[in-house]
């Protein structure tokens, strides 16, 4: 089908060399001034393919036919080709500062103006299609989050699934208190605490179903416990390095709990800078008839790791940070020498220790 373009020129000479030379590629409608084209678009502007402008036209010109244009959101949707004598650079780059796509300089050859029609047609048709898909995908995602939504709050009400929460909350239960064990035994026999404090928390229904969704696992209770690790966290803040990998081991040494999964980002800092210990444990608990075993996310880091991870952690969820490169750079930098401060401490430490004999 051909697409449907407009010639707006006082001339009527000017008007008829372009139909003639486009009337095989389009449908050409025409307007003999500003006012009888604006009147035009009024009827048809969505079925407009491009439009041919002349600037100098008794009545309303064409700066006022842009002028009109942009008033009305129709510049956005179809592209202006202004066609005119006028030579001035200044002319030119104004009409390119109000927005039109192409300048196209009289007298004209043919072929030329063709192709920059077709050009400016093509791009527009371009920018339309991924302007819809941009809105497509928009939308698709508004009704995932509502569906997320709907279904966070449906299962907050459902009692498998808050008795599975309840189980979690018993599992973060049971790993604090055999960290806090350690820590009670350490102080009264060493004089010294492994770790500095103690942060838990449950995933809250909303990100669990976020995740799940991310994942395209089907949101059931029973996914949730089969393919979530993360549901019940533990953060343990130490003071040093080293203290982290010896109350990892006493841990896991613990003969009810189980190592599941261990991933080292202090011998392997991630590239943003972000390092800790993390491991994946099972940890039984004892209900009324049961003895069951629960994942638990469990998250070993020093103070200063700590520091930085919640510096970090406000640029990944902030929109519209400025310069994020630069601001990524100087996190990267910081967590380079904040570990060497951890490390530095921790020698001035070893040497008070050992100066006491
Ligand atoms: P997630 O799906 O994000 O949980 O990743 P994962 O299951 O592959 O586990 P990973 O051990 O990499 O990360 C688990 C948790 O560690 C995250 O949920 C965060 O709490 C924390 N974490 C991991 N990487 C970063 C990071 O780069 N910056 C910050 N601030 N926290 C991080
Ligand atoms: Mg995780």
């Amino acid at each position: 089908m051909r697409s449907r373009i407009m010639v707006v020129d006082d001339a009527e000479v000017n008007r008829e060399l372009l139909r003639e030379i486009l009337e095989d590629e389009y449908i050409v409608d025409t307007a003999e001034d500003g006012e009888d084209a604006v009147r035009k678009l009024q009827g048809y502007h969505s079925e407009m393919a491009a439009l041919l402008l002349d600037l100098q036209m008794p009545k309303m010109d064409g700066f006022a036919v842009i002028g009109e244009m942009e008033r009305n959101g129709w510049l956005q949707k179809i592209p202006v080709l202004i066609i005119s004598s006028m030579r001035a650079v200044e002319i030119e780059n104004k009409c390119f500062d109000l927005g039109v796509s192409d300048f196209i300089r009289k007298p004209f050859d043919p072929s030329i103006v063709k192709n920059r029609i077709r050009n400016a047609v093509q791009l527009f048709g371009y920018k339309e299609q991924l302007e819809q898909k941009v809105e497509e995908q928009t939308a698709t995602l508004k009704k995932q989050n509502q569906i997320i939504e709907m279904q966070a709050e449906k299962l907050k009400e459902a009692v498998p699934f808050n008795k599975l929460m309840m189980q979690y909350q018993a599992a973060i239960m049971e790993i604090e208190t055999k960290l806090k064990v350690l820590n009670m035994e350490f102080s009264q026999e060493y004089n010294r605490n492994p770790f500095e404090s103690i942060k838990s928390r449950l995933k809250t229904p909303e990100s669990i179903f976020e995740k799940m969704a991310r994942k395209g696992y089907p949101i059931t209770v029973e996914n949730m416990e089969l393919l979530l690790s993360d549901v019940a966290g533990v953060r343990v803040i130490c003071s040093f390095p080293d203290d982290i990998y010896r109350l990892k081991e006493l841990l896991i040494k613990q003969d009810d709990i189980v190592l599941l999964r261990e991933k080292d980002y202090i011998k392997n800092p991630k590239t943003n800078g972000y390092r800790s210990l993390h491991l994946i444990v099972n940890v039984p608990i004892f209900l009324s008839n049961e003895k069951k075993y629960m994942k638990v996310e469990v998250q070993f880091r020093t103070i200063a790791m700590d520091f930085w991870a919640s510096l970090e952690h406000k640029l990944k969820y902030k929109k519209n940070v400025d310069n994020p490169e630069e601001i990524g750079r100087q996190l990267r930098a910081c967590a380079e020498s904040s570990a060497e401060l951890d490390y530095r401490m921790q020698k001035i430490r070893n040497k008070i220790d050992k100066s006491k004999g």
